[in-house]
């Protein structure tokens, strides 16, 4: 059996594999450990970390062995060498060398011999793609550097900690950006957002799902303590993220949250009142960007409410979620994530690339705020630049009478027509066909025009000219054809 687990520095996948190992009597290896050898051996070597030929000649002449923590390289102790942390960096940018992730992987596939328990970041993409169990673990990068300087701190480094995140953010582009084995989910894996969880509770969920998924019946639970690095993955929950763990088949407070939206609805427009449709282009798995219109205060709970996928979060202003109380508490369980509006929110935009790379749903309103009337108004360039830059799926997705339904200022809903249309996604292009880069107000408005095409004409509003504007956004937008497949266990 192999159980992969992948995810970025400090999602704690290291930590997690040698317990999941341990319990199930498997053995386990640290794939980022090789990567690391070839950075001290080159380092060493006075080898440029981009000379890509000698790189990959290092890689293929060195002999790599890893039991547990311990290193040789050649035959040489590298322990203590390798998991310095200067070798995160260079083992970052070898591992971005074609020849060297090639020589790498043949070593990891060698020293597997059929039961393992490896993690890395492209286990369950490249090195065993046909895995039994994936599992990608992820946590804000405010959170997994928090988890480094705690594991630093306990080996009694005393780490920057500003140095230490930025060190961190930079890898993860690099990993996630490189052309080879990029870092990402794969598609059937059961990401799990690590945020607030302790070692343990990780542990247990893993444990859970390889049982679920027809592991060995009863695998020993872990007694062990964790080991003297496990500050990571301390808990710890900070107040203004958002709470959810998608490995779990249902997910408590927010699963029961949606289902009450759900039948608040339903039965307040009784009577043929409400219309939902389009849930057949939402994919049921996969990074997706869900981007609505936004008239009225009951938009925000609706929207993911009736949105089959319990891995969604949405942005919210940040004044919702500044004040401590029960409407905060609400709209967190409600994963509910800050925005400060108007503005390039580099916070807010981290937070939202994390949860589609982790392959989430990431809920939005391009237009910036609720427009109380007169149609849609002119989107600010936010959405354009998510879905710009990540290239996932766009749904868009049309309310029309909540504006009616709950005017401003009023206590009670009315009871008229209202409708929810989902769909067909599209997604934005970086380039249009004549190599003529995408702006993000461009994409923004591209994304506008498939909600005002979903649209009454007279809620159109700024996008009320459909033919000039199809015209003008031609080429920065494509067809995405067909929803991907639904992922077996994602819940
Ligand atoms: O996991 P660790 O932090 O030790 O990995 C160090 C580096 O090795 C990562 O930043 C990544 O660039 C590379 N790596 C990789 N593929 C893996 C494991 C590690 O590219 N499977």
């Amino acid at each position: 059996m192999i159980v992969a687990i992948d995810g970025p520095a400090g999602s704690g996948k290291s930590a997690v594999g040698r317990r999941v190992a341990a319990a199930l009597g498997l053995p386990f290896i640290d794939s980022g450990l090789l990567y690391r050898a070839v950075g001290a051996r080159a380092l060493e070597s006075g080898i440029d970390l981009d000379d890509a030929d000698a790189l990959t000649e290092l890689a293929a002449s060195i002999r790599v062995e890893v039991d547990g923590e311990t290193v040789r390289i050649d035959g040489q102790d590298y322990t203590g060498k390798v998991h310095q942390p200067e070798l995160s960096v260079a083992a970052s940018r070898v591992a971005r060398v074609p020849g060297v992730r090639r020589a790498v992987v043949d070593q990891l596939r060698a020293m597997a011999s059929g039961d393992v328990v490896m993690a890395g970041r492209d286990i369950g993409t490249v090195v065993f793609p046909e895995a039994e169990h994936k599992f990608y673990l992820t946590a804000s990068l405010e959170e997994r550097a928090r988890r480094r300087v705690a594991q630093l701190a306990a080996r009694g480094e005393r780490p920057d900690a500003e140095a230490l995140e930025a060190e961190i953010e930079e890898r993860d582009r690099r990993d996630s950006q490189r052309a080879v084995a990029p870092m990402r989910p794969a598609g059937d894996a059961v990401v799990l957002d690590t945020e607030g969880l302790d070692l343990e509770a990780v542990v247990r969920r893993v444990l859970e799902q390889v049982r679920r998924r027809g592991g060995p019946p009863d695998p020993a639970e872990p007694t062990a303590r964790p080991p003297a690095t496990g500050g990571i993955l301390a808990p710890r929950r900070p107040r203004d993220l958002p709470v959810h763990d998608p490995g779990r088949p249902v997910p408590e407070l927010y699963g029961l949250m949606r289902f009450l939206v759900r039948l608040l609805a339903r039965v307040y427009l009784a009577g043929g009142l409400l219309h939902v449709s389009g849930l057949e282009h939402v994919p049921r798995s996969g990074p997706l960007v869900v981007c609505a219109n936004h008239t009225s205060t009951v938009d925000p709970p609706l929207v993911p409410a009736f949105l089959p996928r319990p891995d969604s979060w949405s942005m919210a202003k940040a004044e919702l979620l500044a004040r401590p109380g029960f409407g905060a508490w609400v709209l967190r369980h409600y994963h509910a994530f800050p925005v400060i509006r108007h503005t390039p929110d580099r916070r807010a935009l981290r937070r939202a690339a994390e949860i589609l790379r982790a392959g989430g749903v990431l809920v939005l309103y391009p237009e910036g705020t609720r427009v109380g009337s007169g149609g849609l108004r002119e989107a600010e360039p936010g959405a354009g630049f998510i879905a710009r830059t990540t290239g996932v799926p766009v749904l868009p997705v049309t309310l029309t009478g909540t504006r009616e339904c709950f005017p401003k200022g009023s206590w009670l809903p009315r009871r008229v027509r209202v409708e929810i249309r989902y769909g067909p996604p599209l997604r934005i292009r970086e380039r249009r066909p004549d190599g003529r880069r995408v702006e993000n107000q461009e994409a923004a408005d591209a994304i506008m025009l498939a909600i005002a095409e979903q649209l009454p004409p007279d809620a159109r509003g700024a996008y009320a000219d459909l033919v000039s504007l199809r015209e003008r956004l031609r080429g920065v937008w494509e067809p995405v054809s067909r929803p991907p497949a639904a992922a077996g266990d994602r819940g």
